[in-house]
């Protein structure tokens, strides 16, 4: 009765119409997060070589480029910040006119319509390039979460509407939310990345932030790629701490667990990072004619959600949004 001859399943996919009633995940330009990266020096902007279409900005183009992102149809950014100079703690990313604060002014003052969103982390900001404040060649937890209650203050009394805390330091969510409530900003949310693996796909992030740690690696605060359930106390306790949208990082080699976490807290919003590792190598393989890049964007961003992600940052998200509207 329910088998083959009588069921086909094949009729659902004879046309494009029927496979679209027949389509279980949409993609829309909603869904996307478009990260920049906001320059303090002029001698800083430019191409990034490792990510053929990303560029740094000086603020002054931030106006041409919001007008772009606008016509695009996109909705948020994510903005990191390259500053003129590093120290040893990241102080350049903590004071009021830290970069991403000028940037996050600017934007506001030219639309209220795009949702802007700040990482909160010290690497772009150290001379060493380590996410958090070194004491005895070692990241100090503690010392660091004051320095990161700083910096989201800052960029939430620009007109940050989300900071992005991505340190993986423990308790920096419940800081974050401290620190943000006792400035009178309550009503600017927090996007935790909040499951963050130790991963090789963001070496071309590095050259484009300029972070790249001078010592060591970042095994011991981000994730080992092997856990998953981890992952999940990882989750947890940033919802307890307050965070309104969780994220997991990478995106397409852990959909796995996206899925587990989507299924473990499905109350949450939940974002998924495709890095600059997922995007550099979709653009290295078009650019040989391996890959059709518009077929690839929109399967990978495609796999993303159906896997449970509400959102998703990307670097592919002007050009996606191109796709979407044909
Ligand atoms: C900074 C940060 C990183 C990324 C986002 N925020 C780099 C890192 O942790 O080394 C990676 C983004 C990407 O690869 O696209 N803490």
């Amino acid at each position: 009765m329910s088998g083959y001859p009588t069921r086909r399943m094949r009729r659902l996919r004879r046309t494009p119409a029927i496979r679209a009633l027949r389509r279980e995940t949409r993609l829309t330009a909603d869904d996307f997060i478009y990260p920049l990266f906001i320059v303090e020096r002029d001698d800083q902007a430019g191409p990034v070589s490792s990510m053929p279409g990303v560029s740094r900005l000086r603020i002054d183009d931030l106006d041409r480029e919001v007008e772009s992102i606008l016509s695009a149809g996109l909705r948020s950014v994510l903005l990191f910040g390259l500053p003129s100079s590093k120290d040893a703690t990241g102080s350049t990313g903590c004071g009021d006119d830290n970069i991403v604060s000028q940037a996050a002014l600017r934007i506001k003052k030219l639309t209220d319509r795009l949702v802007v969103m700040t990482d909160v982390c010290l690497c772009e900001y150290t001379d060493h390039g380590h996410c958090g404040i070194v004491r005895d060649g070692a990241i100090d937890n503690d010392e660091t979460l004051s320095a990161l209650c700083q910096m989201a203050v800052a960029h939430a009394r620009a007109g940050a509407d989300f900071v992005a805390p991505s340190g993986m330091m423990d308790g920096m969510v419940g800081a974050i939310r401290r620190g943000l409530d006792e400035a009178g900003l309550s009503d600017v949310g927090i996007l935790s990345y909040a499951v963050k693996y130790a991963s090789s796909f963001y070496g071309p992030f590095r050259e484009a932030a300029d972070s790249k740690p001078a010592f060591g690696d970042r095994r011991s605060y981000q994730m080992d790629p092997s856990n998953v359930r981890e992952a999940l106390a990882e989750a947890k306790l940033d919802i307890d701490e307050g965070a309104d949208i969780i994220m997991v990082k990478p995106a397409l080699p852990y959909l796995d667990v996206v899925r587990r976490v989507r299924e473990a807290f499905p109350e949450m919003p939940l974002a998924a990072y495709q890095v600059s590792g997922e995007y550099s190598m979709i653009k290295a393989a078009a650019r040989n004619g391996w890959l059709n890049e518009r077929d690839v964007v929109l399967e990978a961003l495609t796999s993303i959600k159906r896997a449970g992600a509400d959102l998703i940052i990307t670097y592919f998200a002007k050009e996606a949004a191109g796709y979407l509207r044909g």
